[in-house]
């Protein structure tokens, strides 16, 4: 197969059902979108609508029921250092420090101590945790631990960056800064990125194309490209214009995903 021209990441025609055998529970249907080489994808939706079940399945910690996932063409069939994740939680060793942690997939590659520690130490200067390579996670506030995270995920210079909701635990000051320093990696590290969300403004300020989810089961409901300049001002009047379209999108799939969960509970 020629592969020189496929995008970084395809879904075509994803659906997945928990639980098919005895009580059949739709998350996702009919998904097909492809994310190109370097490329910033932004995947929006309201809670429960499978965002999170479409990463860990292109992450290959998932199998899609239908349809297939593919990786430069190739299909995806489990993890691989090609495509790094991110949660939502900087999931960190808290026993090492964060040179180490950074440093822990090249290590696990064999690359020699002296070697994969400067790299670890570039990468933590770049997203400016210079003077805390020494420091255990718990040492550091969350918007440190988080760009840990993204230091250990570049470290092994992946094709794409997969992120679940990476910044929704962290206040809204250091979310902004977050943001900043996420678009300088991207642009510095050629990756695609594929990022969760169900912020509105955080979609706009950050994605090439934004993938509109409906509520559960699932499905693409639009794909609105993002033709703003960056850095992106919400202030703009484009960025409110496309705000609005995109709170009108939501705002159905949103009353739905509320209502079913308020009706789960009972
Ligand atoms: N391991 C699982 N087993 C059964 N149902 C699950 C599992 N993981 C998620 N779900 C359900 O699938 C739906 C989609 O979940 P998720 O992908 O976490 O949504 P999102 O990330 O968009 O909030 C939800 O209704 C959730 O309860
Ligand atoms: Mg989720």
């Amino acid at each position: 197969m020629n592969t020189q021209y496929a995008p970084a990441i395809e879904c075509r025609g994803i659906g997945k059902t928990w639980n098919e055998a005895e009580a059949p529970f739709v998350a996702l249907q009919y998904v097909s979108f492809e994310v190109k080489s370097g490329e910033f994808v932004v995947l929006l939706g309201p809670s429960g609508c499978g965002k999170s079940t479409l990463l860990y399945m292109l992450a290959g910690l998932e199998r899609a029921t239908r349809g297939a996932l593919l990786s430069d063409g190739v299909p995806i069939t489990g993890p691989s250092p090609e495509r790094g994740m991110i949660f939502q939680e900087a999931a960190l060793f808290p026993w090492l420090d964060i040179r180490d942690n950074v440093a822990y997939g090249l290590a696990l590659q064999g690359v020699p101590r002296a070697q994969r520690e400067r790299r670890a130490m570039e990468l933590l200067a770049r997203v400016g945790l210079n003077g805390f390579e020494l420091k255990r996670p718990s040492q550091l506030s969350g918007g440190m631990r988080q760009r840990a995270a993204m230091a250990r995920a570049l470290a092994l210079q992946p094709k794409v960056l997969m992120m679940d909701e990476p910044f929704a635990a962290l206040d809204i000051q250091t979310r902004a800064k977050m943001q900043a320093y996420l678009l300088q990696l991207w642009r510095e590290s050629g990756a695609s990125v594929l990022l969760v969300t169900h912020s509105i403004e955080e979609a706009i300020g950050l994605a090439d194309r934004i993938v509109v989810f409906t509520a559960r089961p699932g499905r693409i409901k639009e794909i609105v490209p993002v033709d703003l300049p960056r850095p992106r001002n919400p202030r703009d009047e484009a960025f409110h214009a496309l705000h609005d379209r995109l709170a009108e999108l939501l705002a159905d799939e949103v009353d739905r995903a509320f209502a079913e969960q308020e009706a789960l509970a009972r």
